[in-house]
């Protein structure tokens, strides 16, 4: 028996029993089951391992639509907002869900510069640091240890209008605590931050310079800098925001939730895909460029290979962020890195992989981390840096999910149930009788 579903409702017949479940509406893209009820009323739980169809939230932050190819920060265009803003202005938009007055993005601006300069003692964390450290490692550890520097009186993380100190700290000790991680691996003096240079020349500036190369910042790597951190702001409920999110469940202080995010997404299927796939197009150079061969371990089920940068759980189609940042590896390495052999051959792979039709029927497209190592490796960095400036482009965005989930009055400890297939009750064996 299977009644109607109502505008309000969906019914789930059990055979003993009919569930009514309400809808919860959207303002785009699916509406939601709330089905929080099913396990009291039922004894049955929903399963669904990689959590494809379920929502833990409700969120105004980003919206995709992976059928479509679509990505907005707080309804506006990813198109646009690479074009237009820059990465102040863009977090500015994640955490008020306003686009600044040249006033407030000044103000805003200012406090991130302002908290840039880590604790002078913090120094010795990077003495103690052995030089071939994981820079992620060092980035999740440090910004945990800005709380043992920086613990303030509580602050009323509850009120919607009050901006937490933490927020402008995080924004602003990050990039210096990744550039410090960078100089100690390069056994290179530390950098400060420069008052007098904007977010993205400053990352540049205390990642490049030394006293022997007076390194001035380039404003086209600057940008296209820029725009990276601004392409990787916010991506919905993926695998970090939701770590994110669920760390925040249960109150822990922004940055506990924040360096969670950031282990999170060192993962290789994750934000460590980028220095994957740089890694992966040197070996098809070292062996032949041999591209057949690298589609063909691919699609063999058997083989763990995977096509890095390639894929998505959401996108079925072209990545929208991969498709600016093609563009700008094109740009960039047009003037620095011209006939770059990894351009090149990414170029090849790509055209190849979407003419495969194991890739066209698995809608397997190049996604966010497909071309944007090319332009960090422009840049100079080394591919263990590539996620942990994924990881700072990404903070706004953590951030804003952090705000969002401690202010929903709906929000609960993320406490999910399981399907237990283990062994039945059994009583204890002595030692003396065991086989
Ligand atoms: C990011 O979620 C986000 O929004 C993430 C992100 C963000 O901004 O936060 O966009 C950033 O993490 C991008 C993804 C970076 N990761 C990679 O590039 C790693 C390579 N990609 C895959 O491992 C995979 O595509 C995932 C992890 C991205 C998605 O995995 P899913 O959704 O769990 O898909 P799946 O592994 O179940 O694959 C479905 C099918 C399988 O084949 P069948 O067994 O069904 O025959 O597609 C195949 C997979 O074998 N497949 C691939 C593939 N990706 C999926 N086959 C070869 N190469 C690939 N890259």
């Amino acid at each position: 028996m299977t009644l109607p579903n109502s505008p309000e409702h969906a019914f789930l017949d059990l055979g003993s029993e009919t569930l009514e479940i309400p809808f919860v509406p959207a303002s785009e893209g699916g509406a939601g089951l709330a089905i929080n009820h099913l396990r009291p009323k039922t004894g049955y739980v929903v399963y669904d391992p990689g959590f494809s169809s379920v929502a833990p939230c409700k969120s105004s932050i980003t919206y995709l639509d992976g059928e479509n190819g679509i990505l907005r920060y707080r309804g506006y265009p990813i198109e646009q907002i690479a074009e237009h803003l820059s990465f102040m202005e863009v977090s500015y938009l994640f955490i008020h869900d306003a686009l600044p007055t040249k006033e407030q993005l000044d103000v805003f601006t200012n406090m991130v510069r302002d908290n840039m300069m880590l604790p002078e003692n913090m120094r010795k964390f990077f003495d103690a640091i052995p030089k071939n450290a994981p820079p992620m490692a060092i980035l999740s550890s440090g910004i945990e240890m800005m709380t043992a520097y920086r613990r303030r009186e509580k602050e009323p993380i509850d009120d919607p209008d009050f901006i937490p100190s933490a927020v402008y700290r995080l924004l602003a000790e990050a990039p210096t605590i990744a550039a410090w991680s960078h100089k100690t691996s390069v056994d290179e003096p530390l950098v400060y931050p420069d008052g007098r240079l904007d977010y993205a020349s400053n990352i540049l500036h205390m990642l490049t310079w030394t006293p022997i190369n007076n390194y001035e910042v380039d404003p086209v790597m600057a940008r296209a800098l820029d725009v990276l951190l601004i392409l990787h702001g916010d991506h919905e409920q993926n695998c970090s925001t939701s770590t994110v999110r669920m760390v925040a469940s249960s109150r822990a202080d922004l940055h506990a939730c924040i360096s969670s995010g950031i282990n999170s997404l060192w993962g290789s299927l994750h934000g460590g895909a980028n220095q994957a796939v740089i890694e992966m197009l040197q070996t098809i150079l070292d062996n032949d460029r041999d591209i057949g061969r690298v589609l063909s371990r691919a699609r063999d089920r058997n083989d763990p290979f995977r096509l890095m940068g390639f894929g998505h759980r959401v996108y079925k189609t072209y990545d929208p962020r991969a498709r600016i940042i093609k563009q700008a590896a094109h740009d960039v390495l047009a003037t620095y890195m011209p006939n770059d052999p990894l351009l090149e051959l990414a170029m090849e792979l790509e055209e190849a992989a979407l003419q495969d039709d194991y890739f066209q029927s698995h809608n397997l497209y190049p996604n966010v981390d497909f071309y944007s190592g090319l332009i960090y490796r422009a840049m100079g960095l080394p591919a263990k840096m590539f996620t942990v400036m994924f990881a700072i482009g990404r903070l706004p965005g953590w951030i804003a999910q952090w705000r969002e989930a401690n202010l929903d009055p709906e929000s609960r400890i993320v406490r999910p149930r399981q399907v237990y297939v283990g062994p039945a009750k059994r009583d204890i064996i002595p030692i003396e009788e065991r086989g």
